[in-house]
């Protein structure tokens, strides 16, 4: 099996770089390649990095992700994020290959309380979002066969993270004040990129074109950016006690607190029931991952 990655660096394309080796041949480009272009900037090179190497499946992870930045670079954030993922679906499907690709909650409005479901109305609230679901809705339009895996506030232990600066944050504040009305469940990359790999094992072997669509993928369990925040600070506590802690409360505060270019949902719940019951996984729960986190960096 042949797979082209494109994105390898990123914290989702760094994993994958792991998890699909095993899987077969993987060629895994980004921006710089110079070989073959892994240059979402260009899409049309790009399709041709695709219709020249006839893998069996392309990763997508490379993506415009800076979400406020996109609000007022709307044309970039539209390019890498919808125009190049059109092209990557036009190429794999004039090479019968699979494509896998990455989206996000910011595709929904964050209404209501419940998980959002594959099949739920979108409504993006910003640049980033609406590109995204325009990315989604080529794929879907492009008649290659296609995982979308919708994930949310990603982490990985290599390059800055939102634990990392709060755990550098409570050693040099007594007071944190952390966002509690939006609602989500942190994901590893390394969670995504192993759901991934299974995935394509499972549509390869399979060999069921029915299997193409969209996915909710997100560790199991809920938790605000307050309990996220306090969950880390915690363990990080327990893992080293002796560190120069300074933090001694965490008050959670509105979205309305910080104010962005770009508006967040405030629920960004995702059902995962069909991604577990199509391809018979089980999701571990956000904290087990956030250990495995704190072990790694601390
Ligand atoms: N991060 C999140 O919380 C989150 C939440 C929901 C969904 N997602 C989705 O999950 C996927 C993976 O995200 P991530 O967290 O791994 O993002 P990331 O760490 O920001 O990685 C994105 C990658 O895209 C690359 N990239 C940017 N512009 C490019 C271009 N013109 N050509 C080629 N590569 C380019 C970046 O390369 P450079 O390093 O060279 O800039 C980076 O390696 C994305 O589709 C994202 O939309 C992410």
């Amino acid at each position: 099996m042949k797979i082209l990655l494109l994105g390898k660096n990123g914290q989702v394309g760094w994993e994958l770089q792991r998890s699909l080796a095993p899987l077969g041949e993987l060629i895994a480009l980004d921006r710089h390649s110079t070989l073959h272009c892994g240059d979402l900037s260009f899409p049309e090179k790009l399709a041709q990095t695709v219709r020249d190497m006839r893998p069996d499946v392309v990763v997508n992870a490379a993506a415009h992700t800076a979400v406020d930045k996109a609000e007022s670079e709307p044309e970039l954030a539209r390019t890498l994020n919808a125009t190049a993922p059109a092209a990557l679906a036009q190429a794999a499907a004039d090479v019968g290959a699979w494509l896998v690709h990455y989206s996000t909650d910011y595709v929904f409005n964050g209404e209501g309380q419940t998980p959002w479901q594959e099949g739920d109305a979108t409504g993006p609230l910003g640049v980033y979002g609406q590109t995204k679901l325009e990315g989604e809705q080529a794929i879907a339009g492009s008649g290659c066969k296609h995982l979308i895996f919708r994930t949310s506030w990603v982490y990985a232990a290599r390059g800055g993270n939102f634990a990392r600066t709060m755990l550098r944050l409570a050693q040099e504040r007594e007071r944190l004040t952390v966002i509690d009305d939006q609602r989500g469940a942190p994901t590893g990359a390394d969670l995504i990129a192993d759901v991934t790999a299974h995935a394509i094992r499972h549509v390869l072997h399979a060999q069921d074109a029915h299997l193409s669509g969209i996915y909710h993928l997100v560790a199991a369990g809920e938790t605000s950016w307050h309990g996220y925040a306090s969950y880390a600070i915690e363990r990080a506590r327990q893992i080293q006690p002796d560190a120069p802690w300074k933090v001694t409360e965490i008050s959670p505060v509105p979205t309305s607190a910080f104010p962005t270019p770009a508006r967040r949902p405030l629920n960004s719940r995702l059902n995962t029931q069909r991604l577990q019951n199509r391809f018979g996984l089980t999701l571990p729960n956000w904290q087990q991952g956030v250990d495995r986190l704190m072990a790694e960096i601390l």
